[in-house]
């Protein structure tokens, strides 16, 4: 799928707030730092659209992006991070989960973890959660560039070792890169696919 077109629309923390449009809708969602603003980016093939940082936390409303004036995607705060109070906490995970349990446009979310890591109780505690509520889910292996290909499949092997601890099927993955462009065609493709359903 090519992008013509890629905007932001509005950032809120409260999901009555978001966007009416019932257009498709794929959020991304993760833990801190994992890298789904770049990804957005990558995708959008625009450099600042999603804003990124080194220090985890950056993201920290509901974000919605319009692309090809007939999708939206959305950048999401990251679960997981330490360094913020235990009430800011509780406030990411209210609106977190409040936004995918309402938004009733959302079509599927992609769980990024970060594939130099073992597989995380969060993470995987998280799918379980979007498992439970019957919300659709795939899963991203980022920063692909940082591992070479054998260390990649042995990361990945683990993962699907964990997740069929769970699951009779791993979900449908994909192996991203930020930096190189891994993957984009893939999820667009993935994505295209969907909506043309
Ligand atoms: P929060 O908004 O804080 O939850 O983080 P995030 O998941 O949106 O991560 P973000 O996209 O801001 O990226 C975090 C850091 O990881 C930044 O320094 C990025 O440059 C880096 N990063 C993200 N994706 C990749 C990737 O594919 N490869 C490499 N090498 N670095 C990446
Ligand atoms: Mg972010």
């Amino acid at each position: 799928m090519k992008i013509s077109s890629a905007e932001f629309v509005i950032s809120n923390s409260d999901v009555a707030k978001c966007p009416k449009e019932k257009l498709p809708e794929y959020a991304f969602i993760g833990r801190s730092n994992v890298g789904k603003s770049s990804l957005i980016n990558m995708l959008t093939n625009r450099k600042n659209l999603a804003k990124t940082s080194g220090r985890p936390g950056k993201t920290q409303l509901i974000n919605h992006f319009i692309i090809n004036k007939k999708w939206f995607l959305v950048d999401l705060p990251g679960y997981g991070y330490a360094r913020v109070s235990k009430s800011a906490k509780k406030v990411f995970q209210k609106f977190i989960t409040s936004y995918f349990s309402k938004r009733t446009q959302l079509v599927n979310a992609f769980v990024l973890v970060d594939s130099r890591h073992e597989p995380q109780k969060i993470d995987v505690e998280f799918m379980l959660w979007l498992g439970e509520n019957q919300i659709p889910f795939s899963i991203i292996f980022t920063k692909a560039d940082k591992l070479s290909k054998n260390k990649l499949e042995v990361q990945i092997a683990e993962y699907k070792k964990k997740i069929l601890e769970y699951w009779e099927e791993m979900p449908i993955y994909f192996i991203t890169s930020s930096s190189s462009g891994q993957g984009k065609e893939e999820l667009l493709a993935y994505i295209d696919n969907i909506n043309k359903q």
